[in-house]
């Protein structure tokens, strides 16, 4: 069958495709197996059983006249080896070629250049949209900063500081604060305002601590979209609220934690057909294995031993965890890396379902300075413990006083954090410490939002001073006090 690169035929309308496309991709509870399809009369967003669900989809391997490789391509390729397993050479090269296309973008028409998008770049892996129905910033194309003890380069000692700390050779910090709204929700918002609109939805909604909101504000403004966000009342980062409100979304500010908002948007969703965009929504976490595509590729397809992030409601453990999955079962890569999920220990869950073999699913009354996790019943409890059994991952803790002491490195970097993003560099030193994770293997740790989300929380504040008088003499007779 012809394609287009898009996964279009010729002449057909997005309808037809978006429908034929769907056809063959179901949604599997991860509670009972139960499948539903892919798309059904009203968004499905749990199993009859309460389950949450998981996207499954045939890949259609990249055939090489598709791609038009160069005769005897094949002939050239390595040996299969643990780094460059052959089976994903057809699929190492499609994204390659896509992530070297000169960032043009098109006189007039809405065509948009997928290819720029470290999302839809992924495309065949993520899901089957016509393009014209994707909305997209572009989003993704972030930072992977080399800042380990041996992996650093010279010269940059600031960045040296992150690996010292952290007491480990060679790490990279992939900056998903780097993503147009400053977190990694991007990545899935794409997919699920997509999705809104692939589906006629009449309204978007979503519960968050913040970034969510923002992120979902966002793209639902692009499309014109109504876009209704519940807030915990308390305990939201300004920068977050003000990108919320000024990108036009209703907030509703609930009076209790982010778990109450998680419980009443999903009902009043249900009860009023307006679209979901909470992890709860299995293709917005589809959006999020991006991140894990991306970071492979930026580390040429060679794996690294652990990836180490935050964990709150569990949606890129899941997400990143099901990318390197599909990565290593197809060929993308040669070995399959550890996942250490970092919790706050006021917040820890996860961490405690995890100490106990996963026999009990804790709950817990979430409080930490790490507004961003402070989540207490992660929705995607069952697809991260999945993660962490299939990757044989660890999960650990750390205290608000380790997260704002990392974030504090970071900061000094001259890279910067958002707190919760900060457990990630406390949550490494600690597995060093405790030597599970070894000085001299390959780590890439996500720092998951913006410095500027929170200009609050672990920041130095400025000096009270009465304000230097506007002479020379008065900033000369200070500098001195410093050099
Ligand atoms: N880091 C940041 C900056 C976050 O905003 C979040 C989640 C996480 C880490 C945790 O990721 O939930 O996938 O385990 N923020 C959500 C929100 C809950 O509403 O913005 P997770």
């Amino acid at each position: 069958m012809v394609m287009n690169s898009t996964g279009l035929q010729p002449g057909q309308s997005d309808k037809e495709a978006f429908s034929q496309a769907f056809a063959s991709l179901s949604l599997r509870c991860v509670e009972c197996a139960a499948s539903y399809p892919g798309i059904e009369a009203e968004p499905r967003y749990r199993c009859e059983c309460g389950g949450v669900l998981d996207v499954e989809m045939p890949f259609q391997h990249p055939s090489p006249e598709e791609m038009s490789l160069p005769e005897g391509y094949n002939a050239l390729e390595p040996a299969e080896n643990d780094l460059m397993p052959l089976a994903g050479a057809a699929w190492r090269q499609l994204f390659d070629e896509r992530a070297t296309q000169p960032p043009i973008w098109p006189m007039g028409g809405d065509s948009l250049l997928l290819d720029r998008s470290g999302v839809w770049r992924y495309r065949e892996l993520i899901l089957p949209l016509p393009a014209s129905i994707i909305v997209s910033r572009p989003e993704g194309n972030t930072g992977l900063y080399p800042v380990g003890i041996e992996n650093c380069g010279d010269g940059r000692d600031g960045h040296r500081r992150i690996g010292q700390f952290a007491g480990i050779e060679r790490l990279f910090l992939k900056h998903e604060g780097e993503n147009p709204s400053g977190s990694f929700k991007d990545r899935g918002m794409t997919v699920g305002v997509s999705m809104a609109k692939a589906t006629g939805a009449r309204a978007v909604a979503c519960a968050s601590t913040g970034n969510t909101s923002a992120s979902l504000a966002s793209y639902a403004a692009q499309v014109g979209l109504p876009c209704f966000v519940f807030l915990p009342a308390t305990n939201v980062a300004a920068g977050k609220l003000a990108q919320t409100l000024a990108y036009g979304a209703t907030t509703i500010q609930i009076d209790g934690d982010f778990d109450d908002a998680m419980r009443l948007v999903e009902q009043v969703c249900n009860e009023l057909g307006i679209y979901l965009l909470n992890s709860l929504n299995p293709y917005r976490v589809e959006g999020q294995k991006a991140i894990g595509f991306e970071f492979l590729q930026q580390l040429d397809w060679q794996a690294p031993d652990w990836l180490v992030l935050p964990a709150g409601n569990l949606g890129n453990t899941s997400a990143i965890g099901k990318a390197l999955l599909q990565a290593h079962h197809l060929g993308l890569i040669g070995h399959l890396p550890r996942i250490a999920s970092i919790q706050a220990s006021g917040a820890n869950p996860f961490y405690q379902s995890y100490m106990s073999s996963f026999t009990s699913r804790a709950r817990v009354q979430a409080h930490t300075v790490a507004t961003a996790i402070k989540i207490g019943d992660p929705v995607s409890y069952t697809r991260a413990r999945r993660v962490i059994e299939q990757t044989n991952g660890v999960v650990e803790q750390v205290s608000d006083e380790e997260i704002l002491a990392a974030k504090s490195v970071i900061d000094r970097a001259g890279i910067g954090c958002e707190p919760a993003s900060a457990a990630t560099l406390a949550g490494l030193r600690k597995l060093v410490a405790r030597g599970i994770i070894k000085r001299d293997e390959r780590v890439v740790g996500i720092l998951t939002g913006h410095l500027l989300k929170d200009s609050v929380t672990g920041i130095p504040q400025q000096p009270q001073n009465a304000p230097l008088a506007a002479s020379i003499d008065a900033v000369r007779q200070l500098l001195h006090t410093f050099l």
